[in-house]
């Protein structure tokens, strides 16, 4: 699958040496240019190409959203509109400045920008150290990620790809309702853990 990282950071590049390594082809991007990343693709390898946000934006059959949640008005709509949007940012007030969501979740936010997009809120819950360390192949030890999103289709294509790098996907619910469950200081947020114990949590939240 050809893949769009926007965001090479913690998140963007661990998930896009993860993805590389399960075969995919990754284009990645950050906001200082396709310059800036050449280490990281070449070191990643022949998998890895360094490209600019629109091109990694139109490269992908999937692209992952890694930035800043409080940049996303730069992400671009056009090229983004028909794609599975793997949005793994989060609202941080501190860091992306007060702002009004209206009562939506952060991932509905996105969303309403990017119409078209069929946008799946996932990779947000997990430490970028839990995401580069503790990927298995084995079945028994997974540590779960959670998925969220309306479309059915999308959430099962994201599903997919986090099985293939070693992790177990769970599906929270929709935009709204799963996306709200996954969003910071929610139980399910940055603590890996087993199915049964994200089952039984996901109950109680309701
Ligand atoms: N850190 C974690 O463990 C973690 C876990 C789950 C989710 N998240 C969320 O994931 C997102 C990224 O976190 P991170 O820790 O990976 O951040 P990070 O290490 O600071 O990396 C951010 C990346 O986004 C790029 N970027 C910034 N603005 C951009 C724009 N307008 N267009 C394209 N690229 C842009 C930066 O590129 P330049 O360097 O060129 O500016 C950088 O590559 C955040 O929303 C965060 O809350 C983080």
């Amino acid at each position: 699958m050809n893949i769009g990282i926007i965001g090479a950071g913690n998140i963007g590049a661990n998930a896009a040496r993860l993805f590389a390594d399960a075969g995919h082809r990754v284009a990645i991007s950050n906001s200082r240019g396709p310059e800036s990343l050449s280490s990281l693709v070449e070191e990643i390898g022949p998998n890895a190409s360094a490209v600019s946000v629109e091109e990694a934006a139109g490269f992908g059959e999937v692209v992952l959203v890694a930035i800043p949640f409080g940049r996303y008005e730069t992400l671009p709509a056009a090229q983004l509109a028909d794609k599975v949007v793997i949005d793994a940012t989060n609202y941080y007030p501190g860091r992306d400045g007060q702002m009004d969501l209206g009562g939506l979740t952060s991932s509905e936010v996105i969303s309403q920008h990017l119409p078209g997009a069929r946008i799946v809120k996932a990779f947000n819950t997990m430490h970028y150290e839990t995401l580069r360390t503790r990927g298995s192949q084995s079945y028994e030890d997974r540590v779960m990620l959670f998925v969220a999103g309306d479309d059915v289709e999308a959430k099962a294509v994201v599903s997919g790809l986090i099985d293939e790098i070693g992790f177990a996907p769970v599906d929270t619910g929709s935009l709204r309702d799963g996306g709200g469950r996954q969003q910071p200081g929610s139980p399910i947020y940055n603590e890996p853990m087993s199915d049964e114990r994200a089952r039984e949590i996901l109950s109680g939240i309701g």
